[in-house]
Formats: C-alpha cells, structure tokens, sequence
C-alpha cells in the first residue's frame, strides 16, 4: 500500500525582523548574515504559539487537499518548542480543528522532525492502522534563543508548515519510495537546550543563559555536510533512484552553504535544490513542509515528479524521503 501526499499548507507569524533589525541588537551584519548563511529576514511570534501556527498550517493543507478535519484519522506535531508541556501540541491542534477522531502526539527530533513525523505515520498508514493523516512541523524557536548570542540568534525564524498524506489507490505511481533516518546521540552536545530547571540543579549550574539554545555551528555545519548526502544515499537505494533522477531537492533550510555543499558532494546541479532561507531563516522542523508548500502551490512541483526531502537537526538526528509527487 502506498502513502502519498495530497496536501500543503504553511503559516508564519505577522513580525518580521531582517538582518538589519539584528544589527542593532549584537555585534553583527546583514552582509556577514547573507554571506555566511543566505538570510536576509526570518519570521518572529509574538502572539502565535506553535499550536496556533501548526492549526493555521493544517487548515491550509486540508484546504488544499479538499478534505475536512472530521476525516482525518492522525495528526502528529513535530516541535521542540510548543508553549505547554501538557497537554502536547497535537492534541490541542486536534482540539483547535476539530479533529474529534484523530489520533494525536508530538514528535520531538528538533529540525530533523518533520521527516520523523513523515516516516512514522507512512508506518501507520502501510499496517493499516489508518488511512491518512496531517503531518507538521511547528517551531516558535524565538522563545528559546539567546538573543545575545550572535552565533545562534540571527540563524532562526518561526513557522510552521503541514502536510495531509494518505493512502494511494492501487495503480496510483504516486507516493513514497524511499525513506532513510537515523540519530547520533554521542553528539548531541553540539546542539542543545536545557529550557527548564530540573531537580537537584541550582545556580550556579543552571541560569537563564544556559537554558536557551547552544550550539557549536560549524561542528552542526560539518556533521550536515557529512550525513546528509549519506543519508539521501540510502534513500535513493531504497527507492533503486540515482541521485539525478530526482527532480526537485527540498533539503532542510539551515544554511545556504551546507545546501550548496550537499548539491556538490551528490553531483546534482544546485538549480534541483529551490531554497526560500532568505526570507524565512531556519524554521527547525517548520523549515522542509514550508518550503514544500511554496513550491507545490507555485506549481514549482507537478505531478509525476521525484522529489527528495531531507534534513538534520538537535539530537543529532537525519532523514531522508524519496518519492514520486
Ligand atoms: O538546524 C540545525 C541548526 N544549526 C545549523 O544548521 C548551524 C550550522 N552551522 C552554520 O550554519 C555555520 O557554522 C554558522 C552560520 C553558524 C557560522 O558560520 P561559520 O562560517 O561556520 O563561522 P564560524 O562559526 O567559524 O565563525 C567565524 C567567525 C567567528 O569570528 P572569529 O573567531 O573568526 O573572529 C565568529 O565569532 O564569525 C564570527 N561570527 C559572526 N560574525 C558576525 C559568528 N556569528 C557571527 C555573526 N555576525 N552573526
């Protein structure tokens, strides 16, 4: 049985701040931003929460696939910055949808999350467990950054983006082909996040600094440009694919230099790996299903086309997913 997707959707939050805005907060420049990364202004919540983002974003994505909330059967969330502990952002989705006869949990994979979401509800979908579901990557990372720290603050931005999948009928060449993921957890001190206290831990362990977001970026800039051709590798085996019959690479949007590389080592001309970094920044998990949504609602990718997802995140965590649009 195959799983393909039907639908998009993508939502961002009202306020904008571009690199000229980070300017006159740390000792940066819009020209060190746009030469070292690609962005030029990224997306802040302010009143939206990822909950918020991530309902906006499946109601678009059902829109676009012409199916109502009361169909859907599994929604997962993936996020590492959803406002509540409990309940988890995908019950209150469901809630703020309502999705009464969903089944709804988070993932948390940080921005390699959205593939982990992708590749466990496939799993889902081909036991037979159910028959479609809205898969989202939701970040309001805004809230756990240190916004003195020039080396993490000027790469983020919030969003979300969804999307509707379901199982295909038989004949339909339309679906997923290849999928590939995996972790590194002896690394995960190159990027991490306390975000709360925990028992037994007192000053001067544990201050407001190191609960926010650290990360050594060219160690995260190294293991991306090392794993993720890997990664897509495995994936195209699976899917018995080269890696220029791919049409259409929509690679997780961290750095426009880590994308550049990944084209490179794979041999595939850098016009297959469409990129929206400049004005969004890193959306964590939001990053791959909005930029998918930008192109699948530009007509950038048409039925019958191979495209390639894949990124990498906190944890460390990588995945890749081939398949045919
Ligand atoms: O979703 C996964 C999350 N994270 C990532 O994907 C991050 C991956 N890493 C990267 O994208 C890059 O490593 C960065 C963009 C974070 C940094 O670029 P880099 O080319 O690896 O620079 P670097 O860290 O080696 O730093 C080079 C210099 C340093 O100064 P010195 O020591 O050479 O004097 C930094 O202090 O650039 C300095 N620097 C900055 N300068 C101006 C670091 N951040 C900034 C900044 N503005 N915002």
């Amino acid at each position: 049985m195959g799983v393909a997707i039907r639908g998009t959707g993508g939502a961002l939050p009202e306020k904008i701040l571009t690199n000229f805005d980070l300017e006159k907060m740390v000792d940066t420049t819009d020209e060190w931003i746009r030469q070292r990364t690609g962005m030029k202004e990224r997306h802040i919540g302010e009143k939206e929460t990822v909950p918020y983002l991530a309902a906006n974003a499946c109601r678009r994505a059902l829109e676009n696939a012409g199916k109502t909330a009361e169909e859907v059967e599994l929604i997962i969330v993936a996020t590492c910055t959803t406002e509540m502990l409990l309940p988890c952002a995908a019950c209150r989705v469901q809630n703020m949808l309502g999705a009464k006869d969903a089944i709804a949990f988070d993932i948390n994979a940080a921005c390699g999350g959205f593939l982990f979401a992708l590749n466990t509800a496939h799993h889902y979908i081909a036991s037979g467990a159910c028959k479609n579901a809205l898969i989202v990557g939701a970040e309001v990372l805004s809230e756990i950054i240190d916004w003195t720290d020039r080396g993490t603050c000027v790469l983020f931005g919030d969003g979300a983006g969804a999307v509707f999948v379901e199982e295909t009928e038989d004949g339909d060449p339309s679906g997923i082909i290849g999928m590939s993921q995996g972790s590194s957890g002896m690394m995960g001190k190159i990027l991490y996040c306390r975000g709360r206290v925990v028992k037994g831990e007192t000053e001067p362990e544990i201050n407001s600094e190191n609960l926010l977001v650290h990360m050594q970026g060219s160690e995260v800039y190294k293991f991306a440009v090392r794993q993720v051709p890997v990664c897509i590798n495995k994936a195209l085996d699976m899917a018995k694919l080269e890696a220029n019959d791919i049409d259409i690479y929509v690679l997780h949007q961290a750095n426009k230099r880590i994308i550049e590389s990944i084209a490179k080592t794979l041999k595939v001309d850098i016009e297959k790996f469409p990129m929206n970094i400049e004005k969004v920044g890193n959306t964590s998990s939001a990053s791959i299903p909005l930029l998918l949504d930008e192109l699948n609602r530009s007509g950038q990718i048409v039925k019958g086309q191979k495209v390639m997802l894949s990124g990498f995140g906190a944890g460390m965590t990588f995945g890749a997913c081939a398949m045919v649009w």
